[in-house]
């Protein structure tokens, strides 16, 4: 069975397709195989991959599958049980009524965040869906959530600071410790050049590549059961 990854926050577009592709482009390198499924009625998912097919740049291991409903992932999922290491969920913004469905299907849920109230917000309803659905269906599906489009002057907001007393100290789930800052490479990446791992090498790729590799680095983590809720930090 392949492991199911998904990005799930119903407040806002912090950057969940963007992580999303970034995550697949790590897997890809290490010789997986990826499957991405857009199930946001807005593509953009699907659009960054057809404009990397007319740029020639679609990543080797990486395929896309063009939007799906909740029955059609479960189908997706049936039939591709074998072909594929990982499968990669991206979600939309704000419909609400797919996040069970897709949880249920999920080893790990990811909710970006940026630091604003309402996708902080977001991010806890979706882990009590996390719970909810473990719960009801027997379930162990992780949940973390990451801090996206970060800056310097981000950092010195209050809200950016209470980030993670209330994550994991109140809510109790995992924090990704890994941040991803605001880059014009993530940016471009959504204009088909292809994955950040396909990019020639310049220092800011190397830091956006580093950003990477500790993420998906706390992903492995997470999903070996490492870290998680109810481990201390
Ligand atoms: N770390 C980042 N740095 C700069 N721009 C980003 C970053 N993450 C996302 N973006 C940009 O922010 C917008 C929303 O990101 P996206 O990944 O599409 O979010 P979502 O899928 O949650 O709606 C896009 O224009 C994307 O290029
Ligand atoms: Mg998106």
């Amino acid at each position: 069975m392949p492991i199911v990854i998904s990005a799930i926050n119903g407040k806002g577009g912090a950057g969940k397709t963007t992580a999303l592709i970034n995550i697949a482009g790590e897997y890809a390198l290490r010789g997986k195989t990826v499957a991405m499924i857009d199930m946001d009625a807005r593509s953009n998912l699907t659009k960054w991959w057809s404009d990397c097919r007319d740029k020639d740049t679609q990543a080797e291991g990486i395929d896309v599958f063009g939007h799906k409903t909740a029955k059609g992932l479960s189908g997706f999922l049936d039939r591709n049980a074998t072909r594929f290491d990982y499968v990669l969920i991206d979600t939309p913004g704000e419909d609400t009524s797919i996040v069970d469905p897709v949880v249920g299907q999920s080893d790990l849920v990811i909710s970006p965040i940026q630091p604003s109230k309402r996708e902080v917000l977001g991010a806890i309803d979706c882990f009590e869906a996390v719970l909810r659905v473990n719960g009801a269906r027997g379930r162990d599906c992780r949940h973390g959530v990451l801090r996206t489009r970060i800056s310097l002057t981000v950092r010195h907001t209050e809200l950016y600071r209470k980030i993670r007393p209330i994550i994991e100290d109140k809510v109790g789930t995992y924090l990704f410790r890994t941040e991803i800052m605001e880059r014009n490479i993530y940016k471009d990446i959504q204009n088909g050049i292809g994955t950040l791992q396909m990019q020639d090498t310049t220092e800011t790729i190397a830091k956006a590549r580093r950003e990477t590799l500790g993420l998906v680095g706390e992903i492995d983590a997470l999903l070996n059961g490492d870290v998680g809720f109810g481990k201390a930090p």
